[in-house]
């Protein structure tokens, strides 16, 4: 394993902020004593955890067993239990009359709100026309939706009758969500006639359409009305939900599904390969994310609670849909972005919804800092209490302003590090209790043992003031199970590179006081605006292309988005370099991922530096892209050395 970091977070910062509100010490949770007993006493705590926090249909035997090692880790054996009966139905009576969520369209000023009574019947007529379709349980369901509450309907009328979901973000290509259909072998796709986003328009329907003509498993597609534009309909394939809901039941009964069953399936990318169905079952996923979002937000009775990701990505399942709904939160889903109609878009949500914990990315942080922060005056925020992080390290400058500006200094700034391989947060300030320090994800979660290992040889770094790579010493409860389909991948990734630990891919430092600072992913994974994506996956878009002889792609860092795509290529011998041709591997890209992955930076070279056994040299491509030339170290043993040269020409043209 390469044990560089490659994510850049320019970090250096031993700062504590102690003066934010709620002062420390506010909080009546004493985080020391709780986190020693999770550890010394895990199954105590988790299973005291599992009865106060969870709906059981019946109880569980074992709280934890299996083990890094052997893969096969299993928590609460033999319960029974629904997501969607604890995320809605045991909030029914008491909260049947409480908004559940609220939806913030695309335009402003069009919101709508559910309550919980009417969550359970909307979820309910959904998962009877989805039985009446043939739907069972165990069947798995893609749903490439919008942002809009059918999404989290969708997501909870599969938990309900026991129909693991996959979700696939509504922002990758055809191409993408048909690998995605296939690797699971999905009889059944949910989906909406267009989606909006920032003004703009997504033809859902289309691209369902074009992904499933590579699909013969796919039997039946769900398509909502959102738009009501007129798209293509296929008679003997599609069906209106429109015309199935209204003589549908408003009542299904939950199945009993037990604890370790699979609730999800989520696609992530890895250093390899294609992305990975991470597969999450459903009792420890559920008290995980319940537990997390309790404290990680300090959820309050009455709370409304926003966070601005989409339900493609985890953060949407855990913390938009299941966290807070097991809460019995009124958490809002926002179906726009932090620029439309204007860079005052997140603050007038705030001020309008009254929101007290917000939850967004960095990215869109130093997006909006670019503006200036006088817009921010303009709005009433005074309702926040807690302000969330997540997807990428933050920078202290982006943390500052969002804690002055945003938080107006009074609120507890909670930057949560964790994976989609993790369900849940792993690493994080607790509101009230941790004093912060920007830019650091603080410290662990109750239950979770992180370690520092030396990238070396896998020991551990014990005590402070330590760097080398991230991994976690035991289980907790929402770790993910499998890689569906694929178990050996699921070893060989996470399990067996530091035996005996779970590996998290990342780079981290532990400084003088103990506070974690995760230092970007040491593998090659690119976060690129908070998002996922496997250098190895851009290549294999690039080289489907005719002209493309080879292709390595690295990222660089990238002011607002953190990093940027830079993608060397070789042509084949008949190829013409050409402005026409480097749009063109651009589209080639958007076409086998999606838009979020589009290239910044497309350098056509005569080579690329390798070994004299052929490797690619990526360290080389790194500096080049990071403008880093001076430092480039020993190239004496490239096969042609020569090559160097004219790719820092190359890069210095189109940087
Ligand atoms: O590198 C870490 C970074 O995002 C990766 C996980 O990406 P994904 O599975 O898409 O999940 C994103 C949402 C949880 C991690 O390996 N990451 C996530 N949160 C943070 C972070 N890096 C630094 N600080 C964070 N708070």
């Amino acid at each position: 394993m390469e044990a560089e970091t490659h994510g850049k977070t320019g970090v250096v910062n031993d700062e504590v902020i102690n003066e934010v509100h709620p002062p420390v010490g506010v909080s009546s949770l004493d985080y020391k004593a709780l986190y020693e007993r999770s550890l010394a006493d895990s199954d105590g705590f988790w299973s005291e955890q599992a009865r106060s926090l969870l709906t059981w249909f019946s109880d569980f035997q074992n709280v934890q067993q299996g083990s890094f090692e052997t893969g096969d880790i299993a928590w609460f054996t033999a319960g029974k239990l629904n997501a969607c009966y604890n995320a809605v139905d045991r909030h029914i009576p008491a909260r049947a009359n409480q908004v559940a969520i609220i939806h913030e369209a695309d335009e402003p000023g069009q919101s709508t709100k559910i309550t919980y009574a009417e969550l359970l019947a909307k979820v309910c007529r959904v998962a009877n026309a989805m039985k009446e379709m043939g739907v069972r349980k165990g069947d798995f369901v893609t749903l490439y939706m919008p942002m809009v509450p059918e999404a989290a309907i969708a997501m909870l009328a599969c938990a309900r009758i026991g129909a693991p979901h996959s979700v696939v973000f509504a922002g990758f290509s055809a191409d993408a969500l048909r690998d995605r259909i296939l690797n699971a072998s999905c009889k059944f796709v949910m989906t909406a006639d267009e989606g909006k986003r920032g003004g703009k328009t997504i033809p859902l329907k289309r691209i369902v359409d074009a992904a499933c003509s590579g699909c013969p498993c796919v039997k039946t597609v769900f398509v909502f009305k959102n738009t009501c534009a007129d798209v293509p309909f296929a008679a003997t394939r599609d069906v209106w939900m429109s015309e199935l809901l209204p003589n549908m039941r408003p009542y299904c009964p939950c199945e009993a599904m037990d604890s370790e069953d699979t609730l999800f399936i989520l696609y992530t990318s890895g250093s390899t390969g294609q992305p990975k169905g991470l597969a999450h079952t459903t009792a420890g996923y559920l008290l995980h994310t319940a537990l997390t979002t309790k404290h990680v937000f300090d959820l309050k009775e009455g709370d409304v609670y926003a966070c601005v990701a989409d339900v493609g990505w985890i953060t949407g399942h855990s913390y938009i849909v299941y966290g807070p709904l097991i809460n019995g939160t009124t958490s809002l889903m926002f179906e726009s972005t932090p620029l439309y109609p204007d860079h005052g878009r997140y603050w007038d949500l705030v001020q309008t919804h009254k929101v007290n914990q917000f939850y967004t990315a960095p990215t869109a942080i130093r997006a909006l800092m670019r503006f200036g922060p006088e817009i921010t005056e303009k709005y009433d925020l005074s309702s926040l209490r807690v302000l969330g992080t997540v997807g990428e390290p933050i920078n202290p400058e982006a943390w500052r302003w969002y804690n002055e500006h945003v938080g107006k200094g009074k609120c507890s700034i909670v930057d949560t590090w964790w994976q989609t391989e993790t369900g849940g947060h792993l690493m994080t300030p607790l509101p009230g209790i941790t004093p912060m320090k920007p830019g650091s994800c603080c410290f662990p979660f109750f239950g979770v043992e992180p370690v520092v290992l030396d990238p070396k040889d896998g020991h551990e770094l014990t005590g402070n003031d330590v760097e080398g790579v991230l991994a976690m010493k035991r289980a907790w409860p929402s770790i993910a199970r499998t890689v569906y389909g694929d178990h050996e991948r699921y070893l060989s990734v996470y399990m067996n590179p530091y035996k005996g630990y779970y590996f998290t891919g990342d780079g981290c430092r532990r400084d003088k006081d103990g506070y974690y600072w995760i230092t970007g992913r040491v593998d090659d994974v690119l976060n690129v605006s908070g998002h996922r994506i496997g250098t190895a996956e851009v290549e294999s878009a690039l080289v489907a292309h005719a002209s493309v002889s080879e292709a390595a792609v690295v990222g660089f860092p990238e002011p607002v988005k953190g990093q940027g795509l830079c993608c060397y290529v070789t042509l084949t011998a008949k190829a013409v370099e050409s402005g026409d041709l480097v749009a063109e591997l651009r589209m080639q890209v958007r076409q086998h991922i999606g838009a979020f992955a589009t290239p910044d930076v497309i350098v056509i070279s005569p080579g690329l530096p390798k070994t004299r056994s052929g490797k690619i040299m990526r360290r080389i491509l790194r500096k080049v892209a990071e403008g880093e030339s001076d430092s480039l170290g020993d190239v004496s043993t490239l096969a042609d050395p020569s090559v160097v040269e004219v790719l820092i020409a190359k890069v210095a043209d189109v940087m």
